[in-house]
């Protein structure tokens, strides 16, 4: 692969899935240096609080436009007109079960959606896309630390659509003057510290820290732990939970590095560091001040005991490192829980 030499000056971003979890948090750390932004999502897994929650967060409004990104024509106008020097796409539906069952919807807006941004990105001329990827590409078989050349093969329609996706952003990289980043994200965990943004989960949580903290809130009454007899320590699983808000400035370090990138390039955003479903439980307990009902039950269809990041790609790459730590990301995600206990929908 060949490296450009064109300098890639980043000053306005847009966001897709900008209301989500993650680009809330993303939209934040871009404001904290100096990024002008423009936030699109189409509300499918969200609420508009959002915007006014960021907005109090950054001090500013945050330009949002309610919008589906398979809407091409619509897509590119805004990406016109807000003059955006690079997108970053965070905008997918991301439950694997229900990518099971309905994996012709995730497929059409995962892919389908990615397949309209690059459409809309090359006919607004923008130049740059970090996309958000995930560890789930890799072949649930793998060891860990996964590094960037560990197998590729995802087990569920919802990371095939994420692998489907980063080789046709590979492909478009290649043959065009994009260049791209894959962020290939381990386990987001926790809120902002502030506890004015987190985690909003529509229904039951499928994912171990929001439903562990619905139950310290007293809203579930028992956390199921899927198994203890896996081949670890504590016979739970492991896996690497990052915090939201370092998992953010992961992002701000991938825009930095757009003049070196060579067309496309996976990096894993993780801390490297394993965690039990037992030491969650823990440090939980400790952040909520009280104990939280669990039982062991059997193991859930799917789950690998141990999955956790090389992440030293990333140190060298972009300069960046998580530095929260686990017992961080539980504190914050309890004063996110406790502040907002029915989410956005009645705080003020
Ligand atoms: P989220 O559901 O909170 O945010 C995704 C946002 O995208 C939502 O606000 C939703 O309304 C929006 N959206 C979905 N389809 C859209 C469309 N067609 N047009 C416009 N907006 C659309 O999820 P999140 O946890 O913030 O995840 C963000 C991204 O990171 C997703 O692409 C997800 O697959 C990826 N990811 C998440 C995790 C995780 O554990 N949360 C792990 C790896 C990767
Ligand atoms: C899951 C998805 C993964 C997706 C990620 C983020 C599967 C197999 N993997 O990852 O593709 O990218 O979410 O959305 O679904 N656990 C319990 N009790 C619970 C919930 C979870 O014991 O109520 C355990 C799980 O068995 C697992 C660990 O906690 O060992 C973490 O689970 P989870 O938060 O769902 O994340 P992953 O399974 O790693």
């Amino acid at each position: 692969m060949r490296l450009r030499s064109t300098a890639v000056h980043i000053n306005t971003v847009a966001l897709t899935g900008a209301t989500g979890y993650i680009a809330s948090h993303v939209a934040v750390a871009l404001a904290a240096q100096g990024h002008r932004l423009v936030g699109i999502d189409n509300l499918s897994n969200s609420s508009q609080i959002v915007v006014d929650r960021v907005a109090e967060l950054i001090d500013g409004p945050m330009p949002f436009v309610k919008l589906d990104v398979r809407d091409t024509v619509g897509l590119t106008e805004v990406l016109a007109e807000h003059e955006v020097d690079a997108v970053i796409h965070l905008a997918g539906l991301k439950a694997v079960g229900e990518s099971v069952t309905d994996s012709l919807r995730y497929h059409d807006n995962n892919v389908g959606g990615t397949i309209s941004l690059l459409r809309a990105m090359q006919s607004a001329s923008v130049p740059a896309l970090v996309f958000s990827s995930s560890a789930t590409v890799y072949r649930p078989d793998q060891p860990s630390p996964l590094t960037e050349s560990s197998r590729i093969g995802p087990g569920n329609p919802y990371g095939r659509t994420k692998s489907i996706a980063e080789q046709i952003i590979d492909d478009v990289a290649a043959s065009s003057s994009l260049r791209a980043v894959h962020l290939r994200y381990f386990n987001p965990v926790g809120a902002h510290e502030s506890g004015r943004i987190g985690e909003d989960p529509i229904g039951p949580p499928n994912n171990l820290m929001p439903f562990t903290m619905q139950v310290a809130a007293g809203q579930r009454e028992m956390l199921q732990i899927f198994g203890d007899d896996y081949n670890t320590p504590d016979g739970t699983c492991i896996r690497d939970y990052i915090h939201v808000s370092d998992l953010a400035d992961g992002h701000v370090a991938a825009l930095g590095a757009f003049g070196s990138i060579e067309t496309s390039e996976a990096i894993n955003l993780g801390t490297g560091r394993g965690s039990s479903v037992l030491d969650v439980l823990r440090s939980a307990e400790k952040a909520a001040d009280r104990p939280i009902p669990h039982q062991i039950v059997g193991r859930r269809d799917g789950d690998s005991a141990v999955s956790f990041a090389d992440p030293s790609h990333a140190l060298e790459r972009l300069g960046w490192q998580a530095t929260r730590s686990l017992d961080d990301a539980c504190q914050d995600h309890w004063r996110w829980q406790h502040q907002n206990p029915t989410g956005y929908r009645t705080s003020p």
